[in-house]
């Protein structure tokens, strides 16, 4: 996903947790690695894989979910009973589960309103909550949470406004280009595509006075009214008309956790910081299709058609909207928005079974925190599949079965307000993390749909596509019989780097190999409702996973993938497949180059992955003579370094203008927030002109994967087997 803005929007490929918005790769045909394979079937288990698997029962991850999905437990909300409920579960199934409490900065608004003021002094109020629906339990809580941005500012605006599109740079350029004042404005834009956050900065950065974000049906894919389609809850997999995104509008691709302990753990003596590099200075509002029509419609006719502006995905598909860019003169927003910000304490619950080596340890986490009372989706499908397969695992403790490697269960807090509960953690352990980790599996969104996505290292990419050959997926989902052939019918296996978007990032960022997991809707499935008042455990049943068969299949694939990473005897990293990722990346860098039409000798990168392959070659090879000759100690070695390679592609001073984005790699694009960019700084210095910026850190990256390929390196002569 490059920064340029050309990347075209479509409900399809990957799904990256925490988000509804799927972001297509145009390169990913050619970036595809994984031809498609004879598969085994039926497949094929071990004694343990198959207890691991039949110990799955989609009855008990109903029960699970039901729980989790029926009371407030938004981070910061103080619903320390669900985090013991957790651990109290994890416990009974043997492992060791403990409650970790931080103090982390969150903000809830004290008043929310906003009204359009039409030329004929009529006026119209939004409803920033979603209508209440007898079908549906949860819609009604007392307690229910309104709509709105965390992190977003406080603030009074009265001001016309202008519609930005998806609010990326871009479009702001567009916008200048043909003319319209944006200063002192309100900005309204289309949710997807980037990051929510990034609109807001992106406003703010234009001098514009505040923000209106809405959800467009152009995301929902064939499922629409329009087309027939019955809204929920009533028959119906079309999105209810008056559902709302709620979401931080942190400026995510320039840090990650909390924003008042930037780069450190929050602690209760932790000195914190000021938050306005990293959080928006003017105040946003979400609003529903409903609202958005409201809004949208009164600029009909004034500033610039759709077709005028030609921005992609700018013209939406809201009935009685026609999408000029107004402003409409005198038709004006009134924002009024009061925040509460406070220091509270959230809990992550961490979960132990040892292994036989400490000195290697396997992480699983999926965030607890939703937006909603309900969350079935995002998070609680996770949750559920996680107290699953700490069951399936206690099947496997019982009769006496001890990992080679320790395995951590993690059930985080506080994630939708910014990765905040992982990244305290992360912070908190670091040097041991750095020590022990060979690997962080992140479930974020394990179901919002049948399709399942992948997103991480190169390391990972082979064992996980080989894992998911071992899992039946379920009659009448796509395409199967394997989860294997559901996902690369759908993904046509591509597997994009890390962004952001979900608890992997601060790990990712420390150099700790990872893997992103989840199941979304497409564009021929009934619509979630992100982050909304309707992602309940009611949409799950009747909708989004009847049955809880695709719950079933993703808590069996996260297993045998677990069970693997944390069994098998030398740790089943694909490195030569890592070479090939590098490349890809690299090529992808070069169109960059093209594109730009500027000189660079990026010489250095590619003989730094030509080294890289070959240490990944002959590590791989002497992995095979050690298993062969059953050598313990170049086990061992081989062992620890597929563990601590990638400590090597961290800059230690961070990547410019972000310090805790230190991985050369990858990390979100500054003006997405989610997606990547692959070598961000390389990337970042072509499509910004800085060719002095991309010349340093070409030498950078290149030195990066030299430590990384020298930390392969086997010194028999040291080894002395
Ligand atoms: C915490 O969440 C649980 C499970 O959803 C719920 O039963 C409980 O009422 C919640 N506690 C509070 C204080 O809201
Ligand atoms: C469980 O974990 C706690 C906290 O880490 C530790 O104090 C305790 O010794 C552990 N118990 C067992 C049985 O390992
Ligand atoms: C005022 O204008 C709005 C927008 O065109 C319209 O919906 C509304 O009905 C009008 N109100 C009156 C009283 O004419
Ligand atoms: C829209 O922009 C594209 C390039 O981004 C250009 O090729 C096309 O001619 C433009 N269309 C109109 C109607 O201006
Ligand atoms: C703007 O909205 C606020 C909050 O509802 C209200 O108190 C105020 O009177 C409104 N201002 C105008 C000019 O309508
Ligand atoms: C795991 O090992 C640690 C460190 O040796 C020990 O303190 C802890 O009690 C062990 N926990 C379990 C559950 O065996
Ligand atoms: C996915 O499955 C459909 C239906 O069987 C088929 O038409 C399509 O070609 C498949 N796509 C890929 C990439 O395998
Ligand atoms: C579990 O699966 C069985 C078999 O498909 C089904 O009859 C049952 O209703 C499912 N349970 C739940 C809670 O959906
Ligand atoms: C490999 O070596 C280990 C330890 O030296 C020993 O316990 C094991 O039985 C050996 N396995 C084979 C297949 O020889
Ligand atoms: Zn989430």
């Amino acid at each position: 996903m490059r920064l340029s803005g050309t990347a075209i929007i479509c409900i399809s490929t990957t799904a990256i947790a925490c988000r509804h918005d799927w972001i297509h790769n145009p390169r990913a045909k050619k970036l595809q690695r994984l031809a498609k394979r004879q598969v085994e079937y039926p497949p094929v288990l071990s004694d343990a894989e198959q207890i691991l698997v039949n110990s799955f029962d989609n009855n008990s991850i109903s029960d699970w979910a039901y729980y989790y999905t029926h009371g407030d437990h938004l981070g910061g909300s103080h619903n320390k009973s669900m985090a013991q409920w957790t651990a109290d579960r994890w416990n009974e199934n043997g492992l060791n589960a403990s409650l970790y409490e931080i103090p982390v900065y969150t903000t809830y608004p004290q008043h929310s309103s906003l009204a359009i003021r039409y030329t004929n002094s009529s006026v119209h109020n939004a409803n920033l909550i979603e209508d209440v629906l007898v079908e549906d339990d949860t819609t009604s809580f007392p307690n229910r949470i309104p709509a709105f941005h965390a992190m977003s500012a406080s603030g009074k605006v009265i001001a016309e406004y202008v519609y930005v599109g998806r609010g990326a740079q871009g479009d702001f350029n567009r916008l200048r280009e043909l003319g319209i004042e944006l200063e002192g404005k309100v900005a309204v834009a289309m949710y997807g595509g980037i990051y929510r956050g990034i609109k807001v900065k992106n406003a703010q950065d234009n001098g514009m006075a505040g923000a209106v974000l809405f959800t467009d049906s152009l995301d929902d894919g064939e499922i629409t009214t329009k087309n027939g389609y019955a809204a929920y809850p009533i028959d119906g997999p079309a999105r209810q008309p008056s559902s709302i995104q709620r979401g931080s509008v942190r400026f995510s691709s320039l840090y990650s956790g909390d924003p008042t302990t930037v780069g450190y753990a929050s602690g209760p003596g932790a000195p914190r910081g000021d938050t306005t590099p990293y959080t928006p200075s003017i105040p946003s509002i979400p609003v529903s299709m409903i609202d958005a029509v409201k809004i949208l419609g009164a600029l009909n006719g004034h500033g610039f058609s759709g077709q005028k502006v030609n921005r992609s995905s700018y013209v939406g598909h809201l009935e009685d909207v026609e999408y000029f860019s107004g402003p409409a003169p005198g038709v004006t927003i009134n924002i009024t928005h009061f925040m509460k910000s406070s220091i509270t304490p959230v809990w992550n619950v961490i979960g132990v079974i040892n292994g036989t080596s400490q000195d290697e340890v396997v992480i699983v986490g999926n965030h607890r925190d939703a937006w909603v009372i309900g969350g079935a989706a995002d998070p609680n499908s996770g949750s559920a599949i996680l107290i699953e397969m700490s069951r399936a695992f206690g099947k496997l403790l019982a009769q006496g079965w001890k990992p080679k490697r320790t395995i951590l269960l993690a059930s985080w807090d506080a994630e939708e307000f910014g990765l905040q509960g992982s990244t305290e953690w992360v912070e908190s352990h670091l040097p041991w993390l750095t020590s022990v980790s060979v690997s962080y599996l992140n479930i974020d969104i394990g179901v919002g749909g049948p399709r399942t996505g992948l997103s991480g290292t190169g390391d990972l990419q082979t064992i996980a596509t080989e894992t998911m050959k071992k899992i039946l997926y379920p009659e009448g989902y796509g395409v199967g019989p394997t989860l294997y052939d559901s996902w690369r019918n759908y993904t046509e296996g591509y597997i994009p780097p890390l962004g952001s978007g979900s608890d992997y990032a601060a790990f990712w960022h420390n150099g700790i190999s990872a893997l992103d997991i989840s199941s979304d809707a497409g564009p021929t499935d009934p619509v979630y409702h992100y982050h909304s008042n309707y992602d309940t455990f009611h949409w799950m049943v009747n909708f989004g996973d009847p049955g809880f068969h695709v719950h079933t299949a993703m808590g069996q694939f996260m297993s045998l993938l677990t069970y693997t990473i944390a069994d098998s005897r030398i740790l089943p990293y694909d490195l030569p497949n890592y070479e090939n990722v590098l490349q890809d990346y690299y090529n992808e860098l070069l169109e960059t180059i093209a594109d730009a039409n500027v000189d660079l000798n990026t010489t250095p990168l590619r003989d730094a992955i030509g080294t890289f392959g070959e240490k990944a070659a002959q590590i791989t090879s002497a992995g095979q003579t050690a298993q062969m000759l059953n050598d313990t100690a170049i086990i061992q070695v081989i062992n620890s370094k597929y563990r601590d390679f990638q400590r090597g592609f961290v800059s230690q001073g961070g990547l410019p203008s972000r310090n805790t984005f230190r991985n050369v790699l990858s990390a979100p694009g500054l003006d997405n927030g989610y997606g990547a960019v692959v070598f961000p700084p390389i990337t970042e210095g072509v499509e910004s002109g800085d060719l002095a910026q991309a010349e340093e850190w070409i030498q950078k990256s290149a030195n990066a994967i030299l430590r990384a390929a020298e930390i392969l390196d086997i010194d028999y002569g040291k080894v002395g087997s």
